[in-house]
């Protein structure tokens, strides 16, 4: 049996939701990640600072006894925010804030139209050190589903990185080689978090014999060539992409409903998919950088002094489990067989 021990590591993508949700969610995450860069995406999102510590004390309170998991908070820009919220939000450490094109995916609806407007904004944040989020789809109907990321790095984050070259942008959950290509030939102040399911799936494993509703997430998995590409970035341990989980629960009927929801509930098995995939590259060498290090290393957070184990041993992911309102929801990657366990 293999194993590898490595620095316990962040997730620097998350959705927690709220309420009773953070008695699944919390516990869920905790078991691997020492910090987590929390998404404000609630109704109504957390739009300033007073919003984001109300939240962040939620979160703790849902945590397991004696867990020393640390979320790091997030605001959601709309046309609204103003420089005075960004200045507010750092003050009470709140780390980055997101800027969701407005219709781009779940509960964005209050987001940013008209991304120039908020210039202002972002200059702010460029001067007090927050991080700039991006979810880069553009959102236009005529702008074909699997054409939105590749369209919004043309149309928006090209311009957004040449008018703030000190600002921290992460691209959030890259999904093509057009993303790839974009973050590798940016600027130290440009990087990218990758998801489980990106580097594992393709627009197959969503679409052929069926559609299989717990694999439609935002952006949408795309074809095998963009995959590749993402595994490709990943091995070649390039400091420029980091852990994101993109966790996003949904409860069971909303998943497979006739107009599903987006977002792949993945804490449970999520850190375990990565090393299988960093394991099928022959990058296992890789995986603690991109999961531990790069992550810190770009928010500018000392990384973590502990450690966990990960053996290679399979393990099946329960088909359901029950949410504290007693809804079912069902996990990503239900059913099917992990190659690698937390010890
Ligand atoms: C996320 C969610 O459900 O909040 N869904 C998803 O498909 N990833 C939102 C997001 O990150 O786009
Ligand atoms: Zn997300």
């Amino acid at each position: 049996m293999q194993q590898i021990t490595i620095t316990t590591p962040d997730d620097w993508h998350l959705h927690f939701r709220d309420g009773d949700m953070l008695g699944e969610t919390v516990p869920a995450t905790a078991r691997c990640f020492s910090r987590a860069i929390v998404m404000p995406n609630l109704v109504p999102p957390v739009v300033n600072a007073q919003l984001a510590s109300a939240y962040k004390s939620r979160i703790l309170a849902a945590r397991p006894q004696g867990s020393q998991f640390e979320p790091l908070m997030t605001l959601f820009l709309t046309n609204k925010t103003t420089t005075q919220d960004i200045i507010d939000a750092k003050q009470s450490g709140v780390v980055a804030a997101k800027l969701y094109p407005a219709g781009a995916t779940t509960n964005s609806a209050q987001a940013v139209s008209g991304i120039e407007a908020l210039y202002p904004v972002f200059e702010e944040m460029q001067k007090q050190g927050l991080l700039l989020l991006v979810h880069g789809e553009v959102t236009e109907h005529h702008i074909d589903i699997f054409d939105r990321e590749k369209e919004f790095i043309d149309q928006y984050m090209l311009k957004i990185v040449a008018a703030f070259p000190e600002l921290k942008v992460v691209f959030e959950h890259i999904t093509t080689s057009d993303a790839a290509d974009f973050v590798m030939s940016s600027t130290n102040n440009v990087a990218a978090t990758i998801t489980p399911q990106h580097l594992l799936l393709n627009r197959n494993d969503m679409l052929v014999g069926g559609v299989r509703p717990h694999n439609y997430c935002l952006p949408v998995l795309k074809r095998s060539t963009h995959q590749q590409a993402l595994r490709k970035v990943v091995a070649s341990g390039s400091s420029k992409f980091f852990l994101g989980t993109d966790s996003a629960p949904h409860a069971k009927h909303a998943k497979e409903n006739a107009c599903g929801c987006a977002g792949c509930y993945s804490a449970w098995s999520a850190l375990e998919l990565y090393a299988q995939v960093f394991d099928e590259l022959d990058a296992l060498d890789k995986l603690e950088g991109f999961a531990s290090f790069h992550g810190a290393d770009f928010y500018g957070v000392p990384r973590n002094t502990t450690t966990l184990t990960l053996v290679k041993d399979s393990w099946v992911v329960p088909e359901s489990v029950t949410l504290p309102s007693g809804e079912a929801m069902v996990p990503f990657f239900a059913g099917k067989t992990v190659d690698w366990k937390l010890v």
